[in-house]
């Protein structure tokens, strides 16, 4: 949401999100910056937010107004901001000024240190390029964030619409590499990944079929930019029932079977399971827990 635009910013209260970002970078013009930060401080200290988790998101640190976004917006209302969205990561050393900043800050007012965490975008080819330093940079670091719109400007990628597929590229998902190197990194550090926006408000199709390609990568979650993108964005990162379900029974069936039979390996409805299998549908069983489902099913054991 606009840090500029305090109704927008009401309304996001109302919203069936996990996390809520206010901006303060590309969604504010220049001339509003100034009087963003108050209005975004603010909308944090009124509070409403209920268990969404409160993210503002920064200039980039190339700016003149970087520095003051995190000193006015954390001397604030710190105690009511959860996370600092960084843009245009372009190596460790912008997390780490973010890092060592808000580490000040938080001395300073007597905040508790290191509890605001920091979400990175890497959206130019210097970020992708060095996206295994960047998720390393800092213990505040929670997520890595893709930004297509800047991305696609970066590359020269020939389209007009941020977040779709360009058009005439005959070469598969144009944002195959980004996710996957993105992906990669932040798994290897512990990290979120998440996939940033889709422009075209009223392509609800559009947005389904690139939220589901990143669900399905295995990506975390993915930003909305209006109240009529949540719901197509929460169905494609929530399991389907079925698959919930099934990856509890074989949760179920493989504690089963090494427990009780003491087999490494057995059958399940003609498919084998082993310990990858258990892993694998942990992670479902996990984000389905997460989206509130309930499974439907029961393993019974063979007689
Ligand atoms: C978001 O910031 C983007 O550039 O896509
Ligand atoms: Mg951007």
């Amino acid at each position: 949401m606009p840090g500029s635009n305090p109704r927008f910013v009401a309304k996001a209260r109302e919203l069936a999100v996990d996390e809520v970002f206010l901006d303060l970078e590309d969604a504010v013009a220049a001339a509003e910056k100034e009087r963003s930060r108050a209005l975004v401080a603010a909308a944090l200290r009124d509070g409403g937010w209920g268990s969404k988790i409160r993210a503002v998101r920064v200039n980039d640190v190339r700016t003149g107004w970087a520095y003051r976004d995190i000193i006015d917006v954390v001397e604030q209302a710190g105690q009511w901001l959860d996370s600092v969205i960084l843009p245009k990561v372009t190596g460790p050393l912008d997390v780490g000024w973010l890092d060592l900043l808000l580490s000040q800050v938080e001395q300073a007012t007597g905040l508790e240190p290191g509890r605001i965490a920091i979400e990175a975008q890497i959206e130019d080819a210097a970020g992708l390029a060095s996206v295994d330093a960047i998720a390393g940079a800092s213990p505040r670091l929670e997520a890595l964030i893709f930004g297509p719109a800047d991305f696609m400007a970066s590359m020269g990628m020939r389209s007009l619409t941020v977040g779709a597929p360009p058009p005439g590229y005959a070469g598969g998902d144009a944002f195959h590499y980004a996710h996957l190197r993105i992906l990669t990194a932040a798994r290897a550090t512990g990290l979120q990944a998440i996939d940033g926006p889709f422009a075209a408000i009223a392509d609800v199709a559009g947005l389904g079929a690139s939220a589901a390609s990143s669900a399905a990568l295995g990506f975390d979650g993915k930003w909305v930019l209006h109240p009529g993108q949540v719901e197509a964005v929460n169905a494609a990162f929530s399991p389907a029932q079925d698959v919930y379900d099934r990856a509890e029974l074989i949760i179920e069936a493989y504690e089963y079977y090494t427990g009780v039979q003491r087999r490494g390996a057995a059958m399940l409805d003609g498919e084998m399971i082993d310990e990858a299998s258990r892993k694998l549908a942990l992670v479902t069983a996990a984000r389905g827990r997460a989206a509130g489902l309930v499974r439907t099913q029961r393993f019974e054991p063979p007689r």
